[in-house]
């Protein structure tokens, strides 16, 4: 039994809880809708990574904002795209990158200098890939399941 239940009612819009699973952090994030919206402005195809690394989804999904974010249950996969669920290991060494922080007001990878933006994708640094996004769903309103 490898999945786990994530209680995400206490997490405030701007802030994410970080969970261990499988030895690994997870980063659950409840973005603001200035986030979303930032990270709706980048045409994906311009990505140093211009695939989704969403395993929930198509292998090759292009990395829209909808296709890394995880929807609520009744939600709609482009209205309701504020919760994104990802491994919080960075694809170049596997450092865990801090929040909040970088150029594109995602996410700083300190060891080497790697900056995601609000999605989580790679914009800048040595990482080759965007931020993975797990097997992951809601089971209700305020429980993410991931696995
Ligand atoms: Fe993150 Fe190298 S491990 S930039």
């Amino acid at each position: 039994q490898s999945s786990i239940r994530v209680d995400v009612s206490g997490v405030a819009p701007g802030t994410q809880l970080t969970v261990k699973w499988l030895g690994k952090p997870v980063f659950i994030r409840l973005r603001t809708e200035a986030e979303v919206a930032a990270a709706n402005e980048v045409d994906p195809a311009t990505l140093p990574d211009p695939i989704a690394r969403n395993a929930n989804i198509a292998a090759d999904a292009p990395a829209t904002d909808p296709n890394r974010s995880l929807v609520p249950v009744g939600g709609d996969a482009n209205a309701d795209s504020e919760w994104l669920v990802m491994m919080g290991v960075c694809t170049h060494l596997g450092c865990v990158p801090l929040g909040d922080a970088g150029d594109f007001g995602g996410w700083f990878c300190p060891c080497h200098g790697s900056h995601y933006d609000t999605a989580g994708r790679i914009r800048k640094g040595p990482a080759p890939q965007n931020l993975p996004v797990p097997v992951a769903e809601f089971v209700d309103a305020t429980t993410i399941k991931l696995g």
